[in-house]
């Protein structure tokens, strides 16, 4: 094997002042080519993935498929899980040209690891512990290569300290602490169990759990006065996470802020409500108006949609409501009060989430209820507007009814004081004219009917004389047929 030794001493780095930036190891990625990446992304330490040390001294196989570093590849710390402090100790002599340091594993909470004396068990045997690092520094010569620990922490914090002071005066060159019982997988971290720990030790203390942003370097680095912090699932997913670049792809700690656009997006619409439901109030646009506006056509186009959107939006509103009870449900649980309060920071972490919670219920909420009003208001106000429609035209009517037959009642009491009084206004005058006029009228009417009748009399005394006269000539005939019937009736009885 061709050695790398770059003598880096990490102790100095620690001597530095500033927060160590640490990618912690992780079996199946922390390899070098991950290694590589994140170093040129401001990671300050790397450690390889846990190798089980009986197995990498047992098989030149294993080594060669569970170790591999190149010259850029420092500093490094190769991390090992073992129980028992030979085999630890040989392991560490076999990597200690190409590394650093090594790590004990004390944090696995892995059942496999745990029933074969690795991991998190180890933190229950302090004693075994402080004997592991005590023999690697015995076996390992150089001064500068460092022994380090990994561990969880007790329910009992003071088992932990225990541990750690133990460890401590075995000679370990710092201890990283993952803020976790080794029962807990995805609980709040217990920062105030690091701080203590970093507060009852003299050596370096490297915190870990849920350190995924840049920022949370300096906030955790404050809380707990470590000297280090260490990122695995931070540094998956974004491997520049130490150098500060928050565009990491969609990622589940991204969703808060896709959850903010589309709340950011709800409370618009509210607003939006709001302001159209105060144009609606506006007193003095008049609900004739309003109908002149909802018949202009952009609006008679929109409406043919009017519906639909109005569904569509009330839907998306009660299930954003939903959502948001969900939320309010889910952070005023009784667990999250616990957590909260062994966490005093969480405990503010949570109060925010609760806040936003509620806060995005009373949105959610005014914004269902507003859009409901407002579509009531709309259509209350074109009822409206066709009703005060149909008044007017009715109202119209009437008035042109009331002002006919008003007109008719003043014309026929003017016509009755002419008549009766002889009044001298203009009115009268007209009446009077009228009235002269057709007296006028009837007067000729009955003249000439008058002289109709004189001229039927003169007529008719004419037809009675000829009348007489034929009376008399016709019985003078009479007379003379008579004689002459009787002369005849003479003749003939003579000649008889
Ligand atoms: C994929 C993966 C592999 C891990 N492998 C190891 C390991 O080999 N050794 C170890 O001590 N911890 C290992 N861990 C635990 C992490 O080092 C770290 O302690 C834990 O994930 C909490 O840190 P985080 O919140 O930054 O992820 C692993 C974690 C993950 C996610």
């Amino acid at each position: 094997m061709k050695t790398f030794n770059a003598n880096a001493n990490v102790m100095d780095m620690f001597e530095t002042g500033n927060v160590l930036k640490i990618c912690a190891p992780m079996v199946r990625y922390s390899k070098l080519a991950f290694r590589s990446l994140v170093r040129k992304y401001n990671c300050d330490l790397c450690y390889t993935p846990m190798i089980v040390a009986a197995d990498f001294m047992r098989s030149e196989k294993a080594r060669d498929s569970e170790f591999t570093t190149c010259k850029g590849d420092r500093p490094l710390i190769v991390q090992f899980a073992a129980n028992d402090a030979q085999t630890l100790a040989d392991a560490a002599s076999v990597v200690a040209p190409f590394s650093d340091g090594v790590d004990l594993n004390c944090g696995c909470p892995q059942r496999w690891a745990m029933s074969s004396g690795y991991g998190a068990c180890l933190i229950n045997k302090p004693e075994l512990v402080k004997d592991m690092v005590r023999t690697v520094r015995d076996q390992v010569d150089e001064p500068n290569y460092s022994v380090s620990i990994k561990i969880r922490i007790h329910d009992d914090i003071r088992k932990t300290v225990d541990l750690c002071q133990k460890a401590e005066s075995a000679g370990v060159s710092w201890i990283t602490v993952h803020g976790r019982t080794a029962q807990e997988r995805h609980q709040p971290v217990h920062y105030d169990g690091i701080k203590t720990i970093k507060d009852c030790v003299n050596i370096p203390v490297i915190a870990n759990g849920d350190i995924k942003y840049l920022k949370d370097v300096e906030t955790i680095h404050k809380l707990t006065g470590v000297d280090g912090v260490m990122s695995a699932r931070g540094l998956l997913a974004n491997p520049a996470m130490f150098s500060g670049f928050e565009d990491t792809p969609l990622h589940g700690d991204n969703l808060p802020f896709i959850m903010s656009l589309q709340w950011t997006a709800v409370a618009f619409f509210l607003y939006v409500e709001m302001g159209i439901l105060l144009i609606l109030c506006i007193p003095f646009i008049s609900p004739k108006r309003w109908t002149r506006i909802f018949n202009c056509r952009l609006w008679s186009y929109v409406s043919r949609f009017w519906n639909k959107v109005f569904l569509t939006m009330i839907i998306i509103l009660i299930v954003l409501f939903f959502d948001a009870v969900r939320e309010v449900r889910k952070y005023s649980t009784k667990n999250a009060g616990t957590d909260a309060k062994l966490q005093p920071n969480m405990y503010d972490h949570l109060h925010m989430k609760l806040f936003r919670a509620q806060r995005n219920l009373y949105i959610s909420g005014f914004a269902v209820f507003l859009w409901l009003v407002m579509k009531r208001v709309i259509t209350m106000i074109s009822q409206l507007a066709s009703m005060s429609d149909t008044t007017a035209a009715l109202q119209a009517t009437a008035d042109g009814a009331n002002q006919a037959s008003k007109k008719c009642m003043e014309d026929n009491e003017r016509l009755k004081q002419a008549l009766m009084e002889g009044s001298s206004d203009k009115a009268t005058a007209e009446g009077m004219q009228l009235l002269r006029e057709e007296v006028k009228k009837l007067k000729d009417g009955l003249k000439a009917s008058d002289e109709t009748l004189a001229k039927s009399h003169s007529e008719a005394d004419v037809m009675k004389k000829q009348m007489e006269g034929l009376t008399r000539e016709y019985d003078r005939l009479l007379r003379e047929h008579q004689e002459l019937q009787n002369r005849e009736s003479t003749e003939d009885k003579k000649s008889a």
